[in-house]
């Protein structure tokens, strides 16, 4: 196994795909302020719409304009304890559902469990530990969550690591394909009879548009012959995208109920760069055009909330438009290995 340099040609082509989000933001930036100047103020797109914002980096970013509520519906959010996760949570309490926040930190999650408890006045905030790089965990927080509760509304798959260093997970898995596809994957497996007997139900999956970039090379699935951290992220996401796409196909020739959607949040202001300094700084540096977590949280609120979206199940979204994704139907003949 070699771990190359922070900066050789693959983190350049991974740069440059986080850059280009970026430049899409501007683009979307421009037209709303043409559409803003010629007085036309806020505009749909597909159930989503732009928000009104006199900041630039705020300019990029679609809303969620879903109108239904949650009472009586039961939702679980991993990773919700920051970022993206915290803010999805937040708005699916906010509409009256119990929401479960499936956490490794047990002690913060609880601390953003009270904070949203102030902040809805929802009190059916609920902090339960989850640790994805571990299938014991995992096994733990379905089997009580099973016993607790009868019915299972929306399930988000928003927990992910970037660019760890190279290390594996308590079963042996390289980290990144381990937490962000392989725990998911068990977890959600885990769950189905629960999301089936709730149907209609949902699963979302937040992959990225790192998927690009993404190769399954089941040579090679756990970094061992050779790894790269940006990479390695980049094929957990498209692992995500593959995931979602057969799910859904499998979940549709069953006549169940579930649908399943993956996303593109865009890019967002959180911890998710904890381990690169260089993402980092390029995150500061490009911080006029990155979202707040509460815009990230958007397109994740649009697949579990927008009515009518059950015939898209198996896509894959960012913003408002579902992608086909035509191009991985070479990696897709493989994922059902
Ligand atoms: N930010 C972006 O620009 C961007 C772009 C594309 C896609 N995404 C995706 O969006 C999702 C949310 O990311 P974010 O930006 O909100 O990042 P973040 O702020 O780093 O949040 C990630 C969450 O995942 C949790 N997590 C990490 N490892 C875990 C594990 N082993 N078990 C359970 N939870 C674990 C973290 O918990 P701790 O607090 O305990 O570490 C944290 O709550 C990720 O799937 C990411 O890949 C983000």
């Amino acid at each position: 196994m070699g771990a190359g340099p922070e900066l050789d040609f693959r983190s350049c082509l991974f740069l440059s795909c986080w850059l280009g989000e970026g430049t899409a933001g501007l683009r979307s930036s421009w037209v709303l302020l043409e559409e803003k100047r010629n007085g036309l103020g806020k505009t749909e797109r597909g159930g989503l719409s732009e928000e009104k914002d006199t900041r630039w980096k705020m300019l990029s970013s679609g809303v969620c304009t879903s109108t239904v509520q949650l009472p009586g519906k039961v939702v679980v959010v991993t990773g919700a304890n920051t970022g993206i996760g915290k803010e999805t949570a937040k708005e699916l309490a906010r509409r009256g559902a119990r929401v479960y926040l499936a956490c490794r930190d047990v002690q913060k999650a609880e601390l953003v469990a009270r904070e949203i408890q102030m902040m809805t006045g929802n009190q059916q905030v609920l902090v339960r530990k989850l640790d994805l790089a571990d299938t014991k965990s995992i096994r733990a927080f379905a089997k009580r969550f099973l016993e607790e509760e009868k019915h299972l509304h929306i399930l988000i798959n928003n927990a992910g690591v970037m660019m760890c260093p190279y290390s594996k997970t308590a079963d042996g898995f390289e980290m990144h394909i381990g937490v962000n596809h392989l725990g998911h994957f068990l977890l959600t497996h885990l769950l189905l009879e629960k999301l089936k007997e709730s149907a209609p139900s949902r699963v979302v999956n937040v992959s990225s548009l790192a998927h690009h970039l993404g190769r399954i090379h089941f040579h090679n699935l756990q970094g061992e012959k050779f790894y790269q951290s940006g990479l390695a992220y980049c094929h957990s996401k498209l692992a995500n995208i593959l995931f979602t796409q057969e799910l859904a196909r499998r979940l549709k020739a069953s006549g169940s109920g579930v649908t399943v959607y993956s996303l593109h949040p865009g890019t967002v202001s959180s911890e998710l760069v904890r381990h690169s300094a260089l993402m980092r700084w390029i995150w500061w540096l490009f911080s006029f055009l990155i979202k707040t977590p509460h815009q990230g949280a958007q397109t994740s609120l649009y697949c579990a909330l927008t009515e009518g979206l059950e015939a898209l199940s198996g896509s894959h979204f960012r913003g408002a438009a579902a992608l086909g994704l035509l191009c991985y139907v070479q990696a897709f003949s493989s994922c059902g290995k």
